[in-house]
């Protein structure tokens, strides 16, 4: 008999319940109990956030958004930032007391379910000794060794269909629509809606953009009597001249910037250098929100009974990853060390290009198109 913790952490993603379904049930089977910590790793911390979690706990929640858990990307465990008296931010280590509290409570494996910065920390944890299996997530489908994570379709799902959505109203007003939307390191969403959502323009973190070829591609559309435009920007793409979009570091304990701005940005260049009628939108944590897909359930179904095997055949540090349609351990700290990019040379890329969207550089292909 076993005893399993389970985390989620970072920002939340449409199959995190799924996940919590599929470990729930599978231990439930070999008899194993299985524990869920609130709000990342607060349950290691106190105990009145360490939840028993039985089948009638779950019954249900593989279909639903967010994380019965809670979820948290802030306050590392190894670099936290706490308040003293004197109201000075101070950076402290409870990692050594997770540790202490998960053999305490008599823990064999803890499943952590996370996108980078949650799988290098529960990576840092199996470094001190803590059995980890990691589950990948993000809707963002930027993390390394994994085909797919779960979040990703239902994410580029509700972009697609908002992009469905702006066609009308632009073409009614004759504008130009440009649409932020999620993509931190990588442009996987804005690629895949915008190819699948016919955008005219899709720029992404891997393109620096220039505003000279953005302008082009809509001034084309207008020569073509095609008198609307729709751009979708991911929020981490920049400028050519090196130029990139946050909004500060947010609340304390974050490690990363809030990214924003870049839609509106380009929004405001399309209107003074082409004249054209031009409304931004940010599609933002719609994004994150939701029922998962088909695809992204079954996905999260299969990574956390895949997880439950790995904790049963003790390959532990190693995260579930989806590689080739199958199911495969993969170490987590390969996982993590670099983010995954988009492929330049994909033949989504091709299909971007063949098919006449302008990615902000100059297109090969253009002349005579
Ligand atoms: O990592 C996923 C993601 O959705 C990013 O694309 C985005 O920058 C970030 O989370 C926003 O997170 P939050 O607003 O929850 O801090």
């Amino acid at each position: 008999m076993k005893k399993i913790v389970i985390s989620t952490g970072g920002g939340d993603a449409p199959g995190l319940n799924a996940v919590i379904y599929a470990v729930v049930h599978a231990c439930y089977r070999k008899g194993w109990e299985v524990y869920g910590s609130r709000n990342g790793y607060a349950g290691f911390m106190d105990i009145d956030e360490m939840v028993r979690l039985l089948p009638r706990d779950v019954a249900g929640i593989y279909s639903t958004g967010g994380t019965i858990l809670g979820s948290t990307n802030k306050g590392d465990p190894f670099a936290r930032p706490v308040q003293n008296l004197a109201g000075e931010i101070q950076i402290i280590d409870v990692s050594d007391k997770i540790m202490r509290n998960f053999n305490r409570m008599g823990f064999d494996c803890h499943i952590a379910i996370g996108g980078d910065g949650s799988l290098d920390i529960a990576h840092r944890f199996a470094l001190k000794g803590m059995p980890v299996i990691g589950v990948p997530k993000t809707i963002d489908n930027d993390l390394e060794q994994t085909d797919r994570t779960f979040g990703f379709d239902t994410a580029v799902s509700t972009a697609t269909d908002a992009l469905d959505k702006l066609h009308s109203t632009a073409k009614s007003h004759r504008r130009v629509m440009v649409v932020e939307v999620m993509g931190r390191d990588s442009g996987w969403i804005a690629l895949y809606s915008g190819i699948s959502g016919g955008a005219d323009v899709i720029l992404i973190p891997e393109i620096p953009f220039d505003m000279e070829e953005v302008c082009e591609k809509i001034a084309d559309n207008e020569l073509q009597d095609k008198h609307y435009s729709i751009v979708v920007v991911a929020e981490g793409a920049g400028t050519v001249e090196g130029q990139t979009f946050n909004k500060g570091r947010g609340e304390l304990g974050r490690t990363e910037l809030i990214l924003g701005g870049v839609g509106e940005y380009v929004a405001g260049e399309v209107r003074r250098r082409t004249d054209k009628d031009t409304r931004s939108l940010v599609l933002g944590h719609l994004q994150r929100g939701g029922s998962p897909t088909t695809f992204d359930r079954l996905l999260a179904l299969r990574f956390g009974a895949a997880a439950v095997r790995l904790v049963e055949e003790r390959v532990f540090d190693h995260m579930v990853a989806l590689k080739n349609s199958i199911m495969v351990p993969v170490p987590i700290a390969d996982a993590i060390k670099t983010r995954k990019k988009v492929d330049l040379t994909s033949d989504k890329i091709m299909t971007a290009r063949d098919i006449g969207i302008c990615l902000g550089d100059k297109d090969p292909d253009r002349e005579g198109y």
